[in-house]
């Protein structure tokens, strides 16, 4: 059996053992499991040095497509604006790092920063099989934790234009955004912002638009993509579910690898077979279990503290 199939299992198995067992209103957090498993272990890239244009220190050691533009005029042009993040899930903006679900964060960070040194990995997709399972609160979280760390720069896309949710999370505006960058009206620097988290830039959804499918599938994500890559060290996409909409497998293909959220408690394991199947072997960087109460679940112990360990050891 393979570690996803077993992650699946097990955290169906944990589901049906603990169904409704969950006290009402106790917070649960994320669980990077299994992370970087995949056949990317088993069939390493070779990493090249990305060299940007316009004087950009580039901490990433990535091939990318030289920017157009530079980092003085994506300071310029992008708006410091006033954010009202959601102080409860918005786990790194009030200035507690040691709060609770923080370190399952720093976590997934090391996992990540581990995948990158065997594949090139800069561009990551957030999915999940189903509405709210956490996509958005891992992809914002992500985000966060990553330029927690002195000299990175991360660019969160709101790329679920069905139900964009990352602007409300961060308590922004949700356009100029995504959407109209895809129609065409709008360029990449001027659909950016940025608020009071130093090096954390966002592309919301931007205007609600009618046919999301045809717009994430005209090409333009990828071309915004290599126009702007070379200024970040990570681009973290949220997406629609992948089971009911086919936007996720769309938006891959502008991205190196997808993570895909599971949730405890909650995602039936053929709907996270289902959503798996979507991607290719090469494409899945690793799952994390969200939602796991780690204080009364006998499998989230042992990952949290296989984890712990293992960050300990290894943390970028
Ligand atoms: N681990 C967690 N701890 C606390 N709250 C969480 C956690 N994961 C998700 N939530 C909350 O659950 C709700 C749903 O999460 P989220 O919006 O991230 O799901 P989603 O998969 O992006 O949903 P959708 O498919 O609708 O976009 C949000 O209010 C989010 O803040
Ligand atoms: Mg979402």
């Amino acid at each position: 059996m393979s570690r996803i199939h077993e992650a699946l299992k097990k955290a169906e198995q944990e589901r049906a053992a603990t169904q409704g067992s969950a006290a009402p209103g106790q917070p649960v957090y994320a669980q990077p499991a299994d992370l970087g498993m995949t056949a990317m272990e088993e069939s390493p890239i070779a990493v090249a040095a990305g060299v940007p244009s316009g004087g950009v220190p580039l901490t990433s050691a990535m091939p990318s497509f030289a920017s157009p533009f530079s980092l003085d005029a994506l300071l310029a042009r992008c708006p410091q604006l006033q954010w009202k993040p959601d102080e409860k899930t918005m786990l790194f903006f009030n200035g507690d790092d040691t709060a609770r679900g923080t370190e399952e964060f720093r976590t997934l960070r090391s996992r990540l920063y581990h995948a990158r040194e065997k594949a090139p990995l800069k561009k990551i997709l957030v999915t999940s099989a189903l509405p709210k399972e956490g996509k958005s609160f891992t992809a914002s979280n992500l985000a966060q934790v990553i330029v927690k760390q002195h000299g990175r720069r991360v660019l969160l896309i709101d790329a679920d234009l069905r139900g964009p949710r990352l602007h409300i999370m961060l308590g922004t505006t949700s356009s100029p955004g995504l959407s109209d960058y895809l129609q065409g009206s709008s360029d990449e620097l001027s659909i950016m912002q940025r608020g009071p988290m130093e090096n954390l830039f966002l592309i919301p959804s931007g205007q609600q638009i009618s046919d999301p499918s045809e717009l994430v599938a005209n090409g333009r994500l990828k071309l915004l993509m290599q126009r702007v890559e070379s200024l970040f060290d990570w681009i973290i996409v949220d997406s629609p579910p992948a089971v009911p909409v086919s936007d996720a497998s769309v938006l891959a293909k502008a991205c190196d690898g997808v993570l895909m959220v599971v949730r405890s408690n909650s995602t039936p394991v053929d709907m996270a077979r289902r959503a798996r199947e979507e991607f290719s072997e090469q494409m899945l960087v690793g799952f994390v279990l969200n939602g796991t109460d780690f204080e009364s679940s006998t499998y989230s112990r042992y990952y949290y503290d296989a984890y712990v360990k293992n960050a300990t050891e290894s943390k970028s």
